[in-house]
Order: C-alpha cells, then sequence, then structure tokens
C-alpha cells in the first residue's frame, strides 16, 4: 500500500521502505536530539490527545487518529510492520530525507573503504547511487523544499473545508528551517549548530517561494467548490507570486524567476480549470529543477534585502551539546 501524497506533486514516503528514526540515530545522534526538541517530534504524541484534533477527526469520521491514512500522512512516521502499516514515530528524517531502506547503508559507507582512502570519483560515484535510491540531501533543495510544502500547505480540500482544518500557514523556508528544525550539527562533527550561509539561504528562500507557487498552483486545480479551501489556496499564490515578481526585479540577473511569475499568471486562479493550472505548475517545476541546477546563490546578493532575519525564525534552533 502506497501512503503518501505523490498525487499532490511531493514526494512520497514508502512505509515498506521506511527504516524508522532510530535507525538514523545510530550515527546521527546530535541530529537526533535537534529533532526531539521539534513539533515534529511531539505531533506523535500530543496530536491524538488535541480537542481540535479530535474534532477534526470527527468531521471527517476518523474514528483513531493513529490507524487512519488521512491523518498519518503529514503527522506520523508510517513503517510496515508485520504486512501492516504503524505509525511509528511523528514526522521524522525520513519525512524529508526519503525512505532509507535502500540508500541507508550506501549513503555513509565510503564505499566499503574509509573516509581518507575513498577517492573523489568513489565519493561522488556513492552519492549518485543514494539520490538515485531516493536520498533527499541537503543538495537536492528542491525535492527537500518540495516535501516541506506538500505537508505545510495542506493541499486537500475536504480536510480544510469540511474538517475545518487549518489551510497551512504563512510558511517561508528560510525561517521555518532555521530556528526549531534546523540541525546543521554533522558536518561540524557536533560542535555548531551552523546557521544557513547567506548564499544558501538565498537559495533557501527563492527556491521555497518557487515551491510554494507550484504547490499553490496545483491546489488550486484540485479546487470544485467556492469556500474556504478554494479562497485561501488562491490567496497563496496571489501572495508567492507577488514575491517573486520583487525577487525578479531584486534579482534580474536570474532570468528564470521572471519566468516563474509568468506562469502563474497564464492560468486563471478559478474553479475547473485543472489543465491549465497544472501546465503552469509544471512549468514552474521545471524552471525551478534549473534554478537549483545552475546556481548556488553566490550571485543572488540582490535578495538580500527581502530575507527573513533571525527574529522571524519560527522556534529556537538546539545548541550542540554532550549526549550520553
Ligand atoms: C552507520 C552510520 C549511519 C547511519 C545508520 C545513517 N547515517 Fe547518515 N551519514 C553517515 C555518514 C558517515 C555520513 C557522511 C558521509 C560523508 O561524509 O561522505 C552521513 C551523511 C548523512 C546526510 C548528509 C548527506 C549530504 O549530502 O551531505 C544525511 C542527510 C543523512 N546522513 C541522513 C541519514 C538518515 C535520514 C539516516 C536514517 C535513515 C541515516 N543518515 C543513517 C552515517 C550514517
Ligand atoms: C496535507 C497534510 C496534512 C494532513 C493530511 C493533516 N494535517 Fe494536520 N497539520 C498539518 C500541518 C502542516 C500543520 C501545521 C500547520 C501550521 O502551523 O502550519 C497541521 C496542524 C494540525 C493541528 C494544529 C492546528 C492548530 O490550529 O493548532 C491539528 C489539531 C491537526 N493538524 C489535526 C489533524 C487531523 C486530525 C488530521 C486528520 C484528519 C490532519 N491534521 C491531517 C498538515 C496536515
Ligand atoms: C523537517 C524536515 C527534516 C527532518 C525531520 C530531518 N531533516 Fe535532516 N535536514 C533537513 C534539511 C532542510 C537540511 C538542510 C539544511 C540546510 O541546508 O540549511 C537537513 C540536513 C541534514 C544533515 C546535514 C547536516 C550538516 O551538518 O550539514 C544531516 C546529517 C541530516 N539532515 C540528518 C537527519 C537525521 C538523522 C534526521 C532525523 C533524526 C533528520 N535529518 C531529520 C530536513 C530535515
Ligand atoms: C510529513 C509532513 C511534513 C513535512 C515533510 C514537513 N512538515 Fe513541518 N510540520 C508538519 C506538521 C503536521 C506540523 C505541526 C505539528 C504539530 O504541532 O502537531 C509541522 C510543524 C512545523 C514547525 C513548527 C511550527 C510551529 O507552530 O511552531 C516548523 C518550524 C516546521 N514544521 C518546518 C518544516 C520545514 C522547514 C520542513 C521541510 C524542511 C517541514 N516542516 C516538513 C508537517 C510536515
Amino acid at each position: 500500500m502506497a501512503l503518501g501524497f505523490a498525487a499532490d506533486g511531493a514526494v512520497a514516503s514508502d512505509p515498506a521502505k521506511i527504516v524508522g528514526p532510530n535507525a538514523c540515530t545510530e550515527c546521527h545522534k546530535q541530529e537526533a536530539e535537534a529533532w526531539k526538541g521539534t513539533h515534529h517530534f511531539k505531533t506523535f504524541r500530543e496530536m491524538p490527545r488535541n480537542t481540535k484534533a479530535n474534532d477534526i477527526a470527527k468531521r471527517m469520521g476518523v474514528r483513531r487518529i493513529k490507524s487512519e491514512s488521512l491523518c498519518l500522512n503529514c503527522h506520523f512516521t508510517v513503517q510496515q510492520k508485520d504486512n501492516k502499516p504503524e505509525p511509528v514515530s511523528g514526522i521524522s528524517c525520513e519525512s524529508c530525507h526519503g525512505s532509507g531502506q535502500d540508500w541507508i547503508k550506501l549513503h555513509g559507507g565510503f564505499s566499503g573503504k574509509t573516509e581518507k582512502t575513498e577517492t573523489k570519483a568513489e565519493e561522488e560515484a556513492r552519492w549518485k547511487m543514494a539520490d538515485s535510491k531516493g536520498m533527499i540531501r541537503p543538495h537536492s533543495l528542491y525535492q527537500l523544499a518540495k516535501n516541506c510544502y506538500g505537508c505545510h500547505v495542506v493541499p486537500q480540500e475536504d480536510l480544510v473545508n469540511k474538517g475545518g482544518h487549518k489551510a497551512g500557514s504563512a510558511f517561508d523556508l528560510v525561517s521555518w528551517s532555521q530556528g526549531e528544525v534546523r540541525h546543521n550539527t554533522w558536518y561540524s562533527k557536533g560542535k555548531d549548530n551552523v546557521p544557513a550561509s547567506a548564499a544558501r539561504k538565498r537559495m533557501l528562500y527563492l527556491v521555497g517561494l518557487g515551491v510554494e507557487l507550484e504547490t499553490g498552483l496545483r491546489a488550486v486545480a484540485k479546487a470544485t467548490v467556492r469556500g474556504a479551501y478554494a479562497f485561501e489556496m488562491a490567496k497563496r499564490v496571489d501572495r508567492a507570486r507577488k514575491q517573486l515578481a520583487a525577487a525578479a526585479k531584486a534579482a534580474p540577473n536570474v532570468p528564470e524567476i521572471a519566468k516563474m511569475v509568468e506562469f502563474a499568471h497564464s492560468a486563471g486562479l478559478k474553479l475547473n480549470n485543472e489543465p491549465f493550472l497544472t501546465a503552469a505548475a509544471d512549468g514552474v517545476s521545471k524552471l525551478l529543477a534549473s534554478i537549483s541546477e545552475t546556481y548556488d546563490g553566490s550571485t543572488l546578493t540582490g535578495l538580500d534585502g527581502l530575507i527573513p532575519e533571525p527574529d522571524k525564525f519560527v522556534g529556537t534552533a538546539r545548541k550542540p551539546g554532550t549526549i550520553n
């Protein structure tokens, strides 16, 4: 059974290939500690006890939040155990980095050698192989961002209109990734939870906005009735395209940004306009893939004035410390 939300344009995680966060923690202790301080971790225990959650579930005809895929898809990590899908944790490593079974051994194995003796060519081949097995690394910013927005836009009409679920919030990839979610502790060997560099922030900002636009267009495409969902999703697209228009002006050396805005205006934000909205989203998608291949942020200084400051970061990043 395939859970996940591939139909919404996001990367689906496959319960049959989920290894669960404990398998990652074995080597990634600092990253796991950071994760344990997040809402992503806590939702596993707290959400099913929340009265608001139970009201939403009741309106959706969900009897047990932890046993029906409607809520599981976005609030939990589901692993296939004894042929049954079982929620094993909240939103965890593999919700963002991809189901691990096919790449967990490979990605950190230094091609069967040691860190010092693996050649550059072998290292490149190893990462390429891990990517092809479904690993989503910081390097694949577009894929990584698609996962965040696939959940955070809440692109499900019934859940919003009938269930009364929040239609997401004003998510932006810089402030939402640099607060409580941040766990850049691996390559600093656990000494520092390194904030994104200026160049990296520009990429997070630009790719994040683009993915918000793409996800929003696909979400409007699925709207079938006038109501909170159609209204909120259209509003999100309109906001993203205005912000991108400002970015296009600030960074005229990146022609792809203006092209994304053009695509966004090529389809009316209305009901029953699925083919045009989907075509617009596909156009944005191609540009985003090209942006994340072509640029590393170093030449995008024009965007600096638009990027949220640290006082906007959501939650507090964990300071690395000793772990018993
Ligand atoms: C046996 C130890 C081990 C386990 C288990 C492990 N990792 Fe890793 N991981 C590593 C090593 C080693 C590296 C760094 C490799 C290098 O420097 O080339 C790494 C690097 C990474 C990176 C950074 C990739 C990059 O592009 O730099 C991510 C993300 C990651 N691991 C995620 C995970 C996740 C998610 C899991 C669980 C599904 C996991 N790891 C399990 C050893 C492990
Ligand atoms: C498409 C993904 C998605 C699905 C499906 C989903 N949620 Fe959520 N939910 C979210 C996200 C993302 C948030 C955090 C919203 C934010 O602050 O951006 C959230 C937040 C919540 C909250 C806190 C909201 C608040 O107002 O404080 C509750 C309660 C909740 N969800 C219940 C449920 C229940 C019950 C189900 C199943 C019937 C469900 N969710 C299905 C993505 C989803
Ligand atoms: C909410 C999504 C999300 C979750 C959950 C998550 N990660 Fe990450 N991870 C990211 C993002 C995004 C980055 C890259 C951040 C950046 O480039 O600024 C990253 C970066 C990393 C890195 C590179 C760190 C470095 O020092 O540069 C490793 C290793 C890693 N994650 C492992 C894990 C492990 C292990 C878990 C579970 C304990 C986990 N991640 C949970 C999104 C996530
Ligand atoms: C599998 C779905 C899913 C993915 C993927 C996901 N999130 Fe979330 N996120 C949620 C849900 C659901 C909540 C609300 C949890 C709760 O409070 O019950 C949440 C909460 C958060 C919060 C806390 C918000 C608050 O109210 O304080 C932050 C920050 C956040 N997410 C950032 C990110 C970032 C950044 C990414 C991508 C790198 C990401 N998320 C990927 C589902 C997801």
